[in-house]
């Protein structure tokens, strides 16, 4: 329905941060994880990103009900991209527009930001973004989930643009980011986006090539070897 009308605040989760148990047990509740692991994930929540924001029911100092949660991490090779995950809204406020107004505000704040483009994966609330404005697309490397053990020839598969000059060998696996982009309210024109990398994913530690667009199946598999959508969205 999406109708919510009252007065709703998305803020950092470490601008609140005595709101990090309610945060830990909103997430708990939806996907299990430990306490300990999911507030240490929490608690790496900064400015310079992963940034946790929180939806809130009201404004201000005081006490206000956590509504929902959602993480943004930068994407390799796509500066003006953001990747969003454990998108959640608590249990007994869902289908109550929380959802929609929990993507919008978020939206705002990338755009606000200067970023350009909202990357996802899915395995099963693909119509829920499509819904939202979302369109499939191509697989994206967010940098929160980098990890040493993918050797860096296989992460330039990943985060670099077709053309580009990969002659220079970089010793760390994690590929260097540019700054985020200018805050506005004097954003720099737009820039055309990167082309999109070269479409190729992990299907059970195998690099494989995608095919076919629809919200019904996907040509993609998780690490697990479970069907994924990859979506965007350009704000
Ligand atoms: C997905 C989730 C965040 C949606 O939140 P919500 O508050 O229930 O969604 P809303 O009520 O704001 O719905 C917004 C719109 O999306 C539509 N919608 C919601 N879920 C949908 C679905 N699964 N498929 C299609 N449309 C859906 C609603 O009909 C509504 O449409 P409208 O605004 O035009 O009336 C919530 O269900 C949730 O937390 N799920 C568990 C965690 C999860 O799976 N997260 C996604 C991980 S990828």
């Amino acid at each position: 329905m999406g109708s919510v009308s009252e007065e709703l605040t998305l803020v950092p989760l470490h601008r609140r941060p005595e709101l990090l148990e309610a945060c830990a047990e909103l997430l708990r509740e939806e996907w299990g994880r430990s306490r300990a692991a999911r507030l240490h994930t929490l608690q790496r929540s900064s400015d310079s990103f992963p940034t946790c924001l929180l939806l809130l029911r009201g404004r201000g100092p005081g006490p206000c009900p956590l509504l929902g949660h959602v993480r943004l991490s930068r994407v390799a090779a796509r500066p003006h991209s953001l990747f969003v995950e454990s998108v959640v809204v608590a249990r007994a406020l869902r289908g109550q527009g929380y959802g929609r107004r929990l993507m919008e505000a978020t939206e705002q704040w990338a755009r606000a930001r200067g970023f350009r483009c909202l990357h996802l994966s899915t395995h099963d609330k693909q119509h829920f973004y499509a819904h939202l404005g979302f369109v499939l697309g191509e697989p994206v490397q967010s940098v929160a989930f980098l990890s040493p053990a993918i050797p860096a020839e296989v992460l330039r598969l990943f985060s670099t643009r077709p053309g580009a000059d990969t002659t220079t060998t970089t010793t760390t696996t994690r590929p260097r980011l540019p700054p985020a982009p200018p805050a506005r309210p004097s954003p720099p024109a737009a820039p055309a986006p990167p082309p999109p990398p070269p479409n190729v994913i992990w299907a059970r530690g195998v690099l494989a090539e995608s095919s076919g667009r629809s919200l019904l199946e996907t040509p993609h598999h998780d690490a697990k070897g479970l069907p994924i959508f990859w979506m965007k969205k350009d704000i």
